[in-house]
């Protein structure tokens, strides 16, 4: 079999997708990736519009419409496997996964998560980094295993927390450094250039004993 050029991506979202767009936006730069689908577990959400405005495949998946998890996840990967991913993208899919799902995606599966994890896994992250009264927050993309927002993490991105700052605000600048982080990981995998190999993540022939951030210039660094 051939590799393909381009990376063949599927991308999950369940709401405005501005994650997705930045994907959107930097594979029309020419990352080498192919966005194959966009699949959405709520129908009429911004994400898909922004999919369709890029000329991309999309499907509602709605979770409404299924007795219970483990259905929903097998008509998933069913609908996935259609489009044959080599990666899944999870931008703002806010459903739990079950383990068959992810086994079955193990490796190829990626996740951005709007903390510094394995700070505040789960919802309201950045109201609770305020509540704690912490300096900084920030994003984190990491590889998706069983453990909910707890697989190998690659990229970090910090925020400093304002004095005068909600939840809100916090969420923008938050959610600015996530439209960076994301296509870079990505582009890496794009590139050859990161794997998960037996539950570590390798990044340019290294296994990474913690994660790299984003630094003020753009550059990831240890
Ligand atoms: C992001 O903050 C992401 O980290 C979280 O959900 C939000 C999705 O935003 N998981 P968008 O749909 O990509 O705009």
């Amino acid at each position: 079999m051939t590799k393909p050029d381009k990376l063949p991506l599927v991308v999950l979202i369940s709401g405005s997708g501005s994650n997705l767009q930045a994907i959107i936006d930097q594979a029309a730069a020419g990352l080498a990736v192919e966005i194959r689908a966009v699949v959405s577990n709520r129908p009429g959400v911004r994400g898909l519009e922004r999919a369709e405005a890029a000329g991309i495949a999309t499907r509602v998946l709605d979770h409404k419409a299924f007795p219970d998890r483990e259905s929903y996840d097998l008509a998933l990967a069913d609908l996935l496997d259609e489009f044959q991913p080599q990666l899944v993208i999870l931008a703002g899919f806010m459903r739990i996964l079950s383990p068959l799902f992810i086994q079955r995606f193990r490796g190829r599966m990626l996740n951005i998560h709007p903390s510094l994890l394995p700070k505040y896994r789960g919802l309201h992250t950045h109201q609770r980094a305020l509540d704690a009264g912490d300096s900084e927050h920030g994003a984190s993309v990491h590889y998706v295993t069983e453990e909910l927002d707890g697989g190998p993490l690659i990229l970090q991105a910090r925020v400093a927390i304002e004095p005068e700052d909600n939840a809100v605000r916090l969420a923008e600048r938050v959610l600015a450094k996530e439209h960076i982080i994301f296509p870079m990981v990505i582009r890496w995998i794009a590139e050859g250039r990161l794997t998960l190999t037996e539950g570590r993540v390798i990044k340019d022939g290294k296994a990474l004993e913690k994660p790299l951030y984003l630094t003020d210039t753009g550059a990831p660094e240890p």
